[in-house]
């Protein structure tokens, strides 16, 4: 009765097992005030107020924290998962000093604390969000007054690289400011923040514009909003820029926050969002010289989102570097123009274009999963140097100081 009433999912009845629960008290166990939990046949549920959580058995037994399951120094898993029944069941379950605990059929015992289940079930996972944000036109970031760090106290201060990594979160974007004009200073101040990794385009690169690469980057021409490398599977996490020297005019920094125009067209039309999010299409990079052959493809959806929440988390946005478009159905290619023009619309609204001019010293980090960036055209010797950095590291550092990354 009780399994027949939990795989039946909608609110009548719902109320229906709730009074079966009050009914069938044998089969509950007081949590806090409010909380309870029953055995189902296949699963284990904890209500607690209107909220209700379900843990599969094979789940609560492969997530077992005992000495002999779980090496608690290493944070690493000892039990192997293959050996646990797919038809598993506790035999018994007890509340012991607010600990869930199950004993197994073979008689070893699994404790979890409420919390941690609450923190880890799927019901509370689907509504919290992986990383704060802070969405952002022109005004909302200018008005916010993000406080920047400076070289000196950002290389000596563990306070300072956090507040840098808070901004770096909530905004994608980060400053850095009165770093040494050089590639190797750049390259110091890069390497307190995460790893750099080395692409086609070298470890640190830093150029002019002489059009030594196959890439318009290597130009004067002005360069719309992008992000770099989607021609990667695993487009680079983080782009460093830093001018050392401008003797000319225009060239500023176009940033565009991603997420904020995707949650814009999220809002307006979510199909058309869906579409952009459901759709692998492919980049390309094709470059063939005297001293450089490439051919590079990343193949991705536009906007990615986390299956179990819908949160963003990753942009790839570059129509320079969009290869042939084979992969749609079509009957779906019209529609999936229409969904791009509309995120092209709010990517291009003014009012979202935030404009910087890279001065000597001022070393920016740019989320890349995340904000889009493009130049203006300019006059006269411009170098450039920077580099990319891997994801993953930024993220460990900010977890290490207790961020949520
Ligand atoms: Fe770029």
């Amino acid at each position: 009765m009780l399994n027949a009433l939990h795989r039946v999912v909608g609110p009548v009845l719902r109320q229906a097992a709730r009074t079966e629960s009050r009914i069938s008290r044998g089969h509950m166990v007081q949590l806090r005030t409010a909380a309870t939990f029953r055995l189902l046949e296949d699963c284990l549920e904890i209500s607690d107020g209107g909220k209700r959580m379900h843990f599969n058995y094979v789940w609560l037994r492969d997530h077992c924290r005992s000495a002999s399951c779980f090496n608690s120094a290493t944070h690493q898993r000892s039990l192997d998962t293959a050996s646990i029944e797919l038809t598993v069941r506790p035999q018994s379950s007890a509340l012991e000093h607010g600990q869930l605990v199950l004993t197994w059929p073979g008689g070893h015992v699994s404790k979890y604390s409420l919390s941690w289940l609450a923190e880890n079930s799927y019901e509370e996972r689907k509504t919290a969000s992986e990383q704060h944000r802070i969405l952002w036109n022109a005004d909302i970031y200018q008005n916010a007054n993000v406080s920047t760090v400076k070289w000196d106290k950002f290389m000596s201060c563990d306070n300072e690289l956090k507040k840098f990594l808070q901004n770096y979160l909530l905004y994608g974007i980060a400053f850095v400011d009165d770093v040494p004009t050089t590639v190797e200073a750049t390259e110091k101040v890069t390497q307190r923040v995460s790893l750099i990794r080395e692409t086609t385009y070298g470890r640190m690169w830093s150029f002019t514009s002489d059009f030594s690469r196959g890439d318009t980057a290597y130009s004067q021409l002005a360069l719309d909003r992008h992000t770099d490398t989607s021609y990667f599977q695993e487009p680079c996490g983080i782009q460093v820029f830093h001018c050392l020297r401008h003797e000319g005019t225009g060239g500023r920094t176009l940033l565009v926050d991603g997420f904020h125009a995707a949650e814009k067209l999220r809002q307006r039309s979510h199909q058309n969002f869906e579409l952009l999010f459901q759709i692998p299409i492919r980049h390309e990079y094709i470059e063939n010289t005297d001293n450089h052959k490439n051919h590079m493809m990343g193949i991705g959806p536009v906007l990615n989102v986390y299956p179990w929440n819908n949160e963003l988390y990753m942009i790839r946005y570059n129509n320079y570097d969009r290869s042939v478009i084979n992969t749609i159905p079509h009957e779906t290619v019209q529609r999936w123009y229409v969904a791009h023009r509309e995120l092209t619309e709010e990517l291009r609204r003014p009012e979202n274009e935030l404009w910087v001019k890279l001065i000597p010293g001022k070393v920016i980090f740019i989320d890349n999963w995340r904000v889009l960036h493009g130049r203006e055209s300019f006059t006269g010797l411009r170098q450039l140097c920077g580099c990319y950095l891997t994801r993953d590291d930024i993220l460990s550092a900010a977890r290490c100081f207790g961020l949520q990354a």
